[in-house]
Order: structure tokens, then C-alpha cells, then sequence
């Protein structure tokens, strides 16, 4: 992909006609057993918690999700980037999108499992006990077929800390 084309990728909440573009982003990799698959359903049902980035065809190139367990806390999720577009920024940019959602709500803890922490570390996630985070081990992870050898890493960062930067 020729980095000038992200010039022309937007950045914005999801909206209907995304739900089958984010679908396909994500259930390409849990094909691989990077994601978990999502339904459209699933998708349809939380998708008012879905950031994308469209190109200007509308083709979604990437998405992510906030993910609230409570007020004050929630999982980066779902974050995607179509496989043509990796290393220009984009998985970057939907994270601070996201975390963008997360301030608007009034969240102050953001945390994520994923397989790939440096690309989370370069984001400002520092490594986390997942211990900490008991309402997503009852949500996810305790009917996950990969909970025993679970080989992901829990990663977490305060976003309260901007928003007194930016109060
Ligand atoms: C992981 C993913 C979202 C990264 O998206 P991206 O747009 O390529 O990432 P960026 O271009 O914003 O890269 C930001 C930084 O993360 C690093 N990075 C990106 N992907 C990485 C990977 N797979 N392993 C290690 N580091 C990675 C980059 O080197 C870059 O580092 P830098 O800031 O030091 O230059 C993308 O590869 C992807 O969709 N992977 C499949 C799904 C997945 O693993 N999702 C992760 C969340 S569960």
C-alpha cells in the first residue's frame, strides 16, 4: 500500500454500513487464532463502541473498541488493520481513537490482551497482571478454549492522567 493513501484514510465512529468490512477484518485473523471472531450480530449490537478507519472507497482498513466493564474502567478491543496497510500508523491511530471514546465517557483505565504487547507499548500500555482485571476473566476468559495456555499479555494505561493535561 502506498503510504500517501493513509492522506485519504478518515478516522470516525462506526457506523451500519461498516458492520461486514470490521467482520471481515477481525474474523480474518481469528482465523489464525489472533482475534476472537465476532459475529455481525455482536457487531451490530455494540457498535456504537466501534472506531474505524475508511479509505476513501469506504473499504474499512482498520477498527478497535472500547469495551466498558465498569465507570471507570474498559478493554481496548477488536483492534484490526487490513493486512495491506500494516506499519503506516493505522493500528496506532485507532487506539488513540478509542481512547479518544474512553476520555468522552469519562473512563479512566484502559486495558487489552493481546499477542503483540510492543505494538501496545509504543502506544504508552505499560505490562499489567491480568489478576487486576477479575471482570474480564468472568466476561472472556473463563469460557475460552485457549484459557489453559492462554500465551497473551495483559497491557494497561490511565488515560485519566490526559485528561488533567488537557483539563
Ligand atoms: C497489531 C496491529 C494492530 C498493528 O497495526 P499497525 O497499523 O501495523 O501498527 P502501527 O503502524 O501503528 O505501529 C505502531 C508501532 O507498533 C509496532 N508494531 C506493529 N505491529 C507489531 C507487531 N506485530 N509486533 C511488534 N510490534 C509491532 C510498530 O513497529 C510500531 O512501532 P514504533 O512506534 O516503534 O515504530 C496490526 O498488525 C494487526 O492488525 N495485527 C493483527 C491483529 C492484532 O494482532 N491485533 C492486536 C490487538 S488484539
Amino acid at each position: 500500500m502506498n503510504p500517501d493513501v493513509t492522506a485519504s484514510i478518515v478516522l470516525r465512529p462506526a457506523q451500519s454500513g461498516d458492520i461486514s468490512g470490521i467482520v471481515s477484518l477481525v474474523n480474518g485473523y481469528a482465523a489464525e487464532a489472533i482475534m476472537l471472531y465476532r459475529s455481525p450480530e455482536s457487531v451490530s449490537m455494540t457498535l456504537h463502541d466501534f472506531v474505524v478507519a475508511v479509505d476513501s472507497a469506504g473499504t474499512v482498513m482498520a477498527c478497535g473498541a472500547l469495551k466498558e466493564y465498569s465507570p471507570s474502567l474498559a478493554e481496548v478491543a477488536s483492534v484490526a488493520v487490513a493486512r495491506d496497510a500494516h506499519g503506516l500508523g493505522l493500528g496506532t491511530a485507532i487506539v488513540a481513537e478509542v481512547e479518544r471514546l474512553a476520555r468522552k465517557r469519562g473512563i479512566d483505565e484502559l486495558f487489552a490482551l493481546t499477542l503483540t504487547p510492543r505494538f501496545f507499548e509504543s502506544a504508552g500500555y505499560v505490562i499489567a497482571d491480568r489478576a487486576l482485571y477479575p471482570e474480564k476473566i468472568r466476561r472472556d476468559c473463563l469460557k475460552c478454549p485457549r484459557r489453559i495456555r492462554c500465551n497473551e499479555y495483559c497491557v494497561a494505561r490511565s488515560v485519566q492522567e490526559e485528561m488533567a493535561v488537557a483539563a
